[in-house]
């Protein structure tokens, strides 16, 4: 590519002098539909706070209306669900994932009741519901791929059944998304979509998160390593969306997201495919603390993050800042 123009003919902060002109020339822009939130749900006797994400509520099924209420009047388009699932419940194999009347369908069901047309994504994956605290099923100390694939499987319907409009499965098994395609499709799914977090890493910035849903340490001698991607690889995040693709995938999801720009800049641009950003816990937490020290301010630090999203590539964005961030938007 060649640039015409020589200094001092070009000068480039001709473009830059005022607001309108700058505007004029944005290559990319941030609107209250490129917004998802994430939301937690929990039950009453769980506390709403979560120490580690400030000004992130953990939800129970009654405050639902005004929550509904709050997004659907900013113009949030859809919301991703997490459920914060009671120590009692967990267990070695996460059956209380395959209850059609667990927390998450019934959050779901109250979404769709109170406004039908916002979207409801949820997660497929197993880590809430498990003793152990991993995304699949455990034995002899390896995650156990296919037999997971059974469970995700039913887990994917329940969901469906209690009407969420898309799927994600966070879980990084190979095949997964066939699998549930399949499954819904026989089950008569068809419309529902899949939204798969095919480039997912193993990363430190689920910290907060993991504290968020009460996700139960992680036993054995194994970690999410064997399952979730290597930071140090691209490559192979294009090999996992083509795959993803291939297995009838609608769109895709690349997390966490800052540390991984590159990542949704190459998987965007080579597959022209729907890209969708996670700003994960970790990132989120760490631009709120560093705000609450007075080093950064963070409504600009946020703007500017989820803009980068938007250049790089994504045309949406998974983040808990997505309620100040539409009511910014919508006064501007
Ligand atoms: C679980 C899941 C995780 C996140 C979303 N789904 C955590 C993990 O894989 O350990 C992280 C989201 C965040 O940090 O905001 N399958």
């Amino acid at each position: 590519m060649t640039f015409p123009g020589h200094f001092p003919t070009t000068r480039l902060r001709r473009l830059r002098q005022k607001q309108w002109i700058r505007d004029l020339v944005a290559e990319s822009s941030l609107t209250v539909h490129d917004l998802i939130l994430p939301i937690f749900l929990r039950t009453p006797e769980m506390s709403p706070e979560i120490p580690s994400l400030p000004d992130v509520k953990r939800f129970t099924l009654e405050e639902l209306p005004s929550l509904v209420e709050t997004i659907s009047h900013v113009g949030i388009p859809a919301v991703a669900l997490f459920p914060v699932v009671s120590s009692s419940l967990k267990t070695d194999r996460g059956c209380e994932a395959l209850n059609p009347d667990n927390l998450i369908c019934q959050a779901i069901q109250g979404f769709k009741k109170y406004n039908p047309a916002l979207g409801v994504i949820t997660d497929v994956a197993l880590d809430p519901y498990t003793t152990h605290g991993h995304d699949g099923l455990l034995n002899n100390q390896q995650i156990d791929n296919d037999a997971t694939l059974d469970v995700l499987c039913q887990q994917a319907l329940i969901q469906a059944q209690s009407g969420a409009d898309a799927i994600a499965p966070s879980d990084m098994m190979d095949g997964r998304v066939g699998a549930i395609r399949t499954f819904l499709d026989q089950k008569g799914f068809c419309q529902t979509l899949i939204l798969s977090y095919a480039a997912k890493y193993a990363s430190s910035f689920y910290g907060p998160f993991r504290q968020a849903i009460d996700a139960a340490p992680l036993q054995g001698i194994i970690d999410k390593k064997t399952y979730q991607m290597n930071p140090a690889n691209s490559r192979e995040a294009l090999r996992e969306v083509s795959q993803d693709l291939q297995e009838g995938a609608d769109m895709i999801i690349v997390k966490p997201g800052m540390p991984y720009l590159d990542v949704i800049h190459h998987v965007s641009h080579t597959f022209q495919i729907p890209t969708l950003a996670f700003q994960v816990s970790g990132e989120y937490a760490a631009l709120i603390a560093a705000g609450q020290k007075g080093w950064i301010n963070t409504d600009q630090a946020m703007t500017e993050s989820l803009l980068a999203f938007k250049r790089a590539g994504a045309c949406a964005i998974l983040t808990y800042w997505a309620l100040k961030m539409a009511k910014h938007l919508l006064c501007k």
